[in-house]
């Protein structure tokens, strides 16, 4: 077989028809197809005229073989895949890219399922992408998950130690997630620790967003190579910027609006979540722009606080989720929320000074919250809120 890049293959007569071939039988127009490669550049971090080079390389290339692995977990990444009541062009990628094996989904079982894998591991070592959901439990020699007679551990070590690439989905594949949560009683680990050597991508979430998993294999499709990543193993364009520099209340937390209790006026009027304990700031992924089901929210777009599901040990770190945290980087080493606030204050005081707006200046901590209170109030008081 030919080859695209230094990674993807390209595609033989053999390997069947085009992925542009086959959405246009699925219904997907080549409008919709262009859409979904511009959406992929945005995903990617790419300026949108690499929309056409990504066309192009996935009408080129073979369809990848891809096994989805599953271990300790609730299936939630599964889930997430599969969400959407209308698939979209992005599931429809993953959906026509050569998933040979998936324990939930594959009609196969028993014998038959594990033949299958089996020959993906024989005939296609070094070509195939693994993905793993769950974490690999280590203690009493891999006993407490074991599928078909094998630890998963063992399973692990088989099909990702032959694997072109594996990609972790979710936080407990990626970092060992909940099941290594303390105490951890089963000795759970992420991918990397349980395979030492293996090529992995960890794409951590609780869930992941399936749009990163998408743009994961269709930047190795498109460049023949895998994304750059960071110290964690994350791809630099999904994880390389901190919730807080893209989130749409940060406005409001630089100006020390934050919510105070949930459903208060400022909880309404979508302030900031930090000291409802919002992990924003110390957390690492891109769902304020990638956002959930088809773009239309994300945690704190919904009025949660982001509660740091995609860093190492979220359930150790980050708990209790509705603490607020005891600093913020970029703030200095002691700063809190209410000193940010005051700084600030005095900040925004010498530029509305400098326009001569002085009359405007927010108002102090404690009448700041007297006069939230009387907002409060005011608010409850509307006609629009009366029985
Ligand atoms: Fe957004 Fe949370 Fe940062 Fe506030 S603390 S700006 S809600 S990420
Ligand atoms: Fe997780 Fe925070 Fe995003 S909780 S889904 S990293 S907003």
């Amino acid at each position: 077989m030919g080859k695209k890049n230094s990674g993807a293959q390209t595609r033989n007569l053999e390997d069947g028809p085009a992925l542009c071939e086959i959405l246009e039988q699925r219904g997907i127009s080549r409008r919709d197809f262009m859409a979904f490669c511009t959406a992929m550049s945005a995903a990617l971090a790419l300026p949108a005229t690499f929309a056409p080079r990504i066309a192009q390389a996935l009408d080129q290339v073979a369809r990848p073989t891809l096994v989805w692995l599953e271990f300790q977990d609730c299936a939630g990444n599964t889930e997430a895949l599969l969400r959407a009541s209308n698939p979209t062009v992005a599931e429809l990628i993953l959906d026509v890219l050569s998933i040979d094996y998936h324990e939930t989904l594959m009609a196969a079982a028993g014998h038959q399922s594990e033949e299958v894998l089996a020959k993906v591991v024989k005939e296609q070592k070094g070509k195939y992408i693994a993905v793993v959901e769950g974490s690999i439990p280590l203690k009493d020699d891999g006993v407490y998950c074991c599928i078909g007679g094998k630890s998963a551990v063992d399973i692990a070590r088989e099909v990702c130690g032959n694997a072109l690439a594996t990609v972790t989905v979710g936080s407990c594949a990626a970092f060992g997630g909940i099941p290594a949560a303390s105490p951890n009683p089963t000795g759970a680990v992420g991918v990397s620790d349980a395979v030492p050597g293996a090529t992995v991508i960890n794409l951590p979430g609780c869930p992941l967003n399936p749009d990163n998993l998408t743009a994961t294999v269709v930047h190795y499709l498109t460049f023949g190579k895998l994304p750059a990543t960071d110290s964690l193993g994350r791809p630099l364009f999904a994880y390389g910027k901190r919730i807080h520099d893209a989130c749409e209340r940060r406005s409001h937390f630089d100006a020390g609006q934050y919510v105070e209790q949930w459903g208060d006026f400022a909880h309404r009027k979508g302030h900031c979540l930090y000291k409802m304990g919002c992990k924003g700031p110390e957390t690492f992924n891109n769902c304020p722009t990638q956002r959930f089901n088809e773009k239309t929210s994300w945690p704190v777009g919904s009025g949660h606080g982001c509660v740091g599901c995609s860093e190492p040990l979220f359930w150790n770190t980050m708990t209790p989720f509705y603490r607020r945290l005891p600093n913020v980087p970029g703030f200095g080493i002691e700063t809190t929320a209410n000193k940010i606030g005051a700084g600030l204050a005095v900040a925004t005081a010498a530029a509305f000074a400098a326009h001569g707006v002085i009359s405007a200046l927010r108002p102090g901590e404690d009448s700041q919250e007297e006069r939230r209170e009387e907002t409060d109030a005011e608010d409850r008081n509307r006609p629009d809120n009366q029985d």
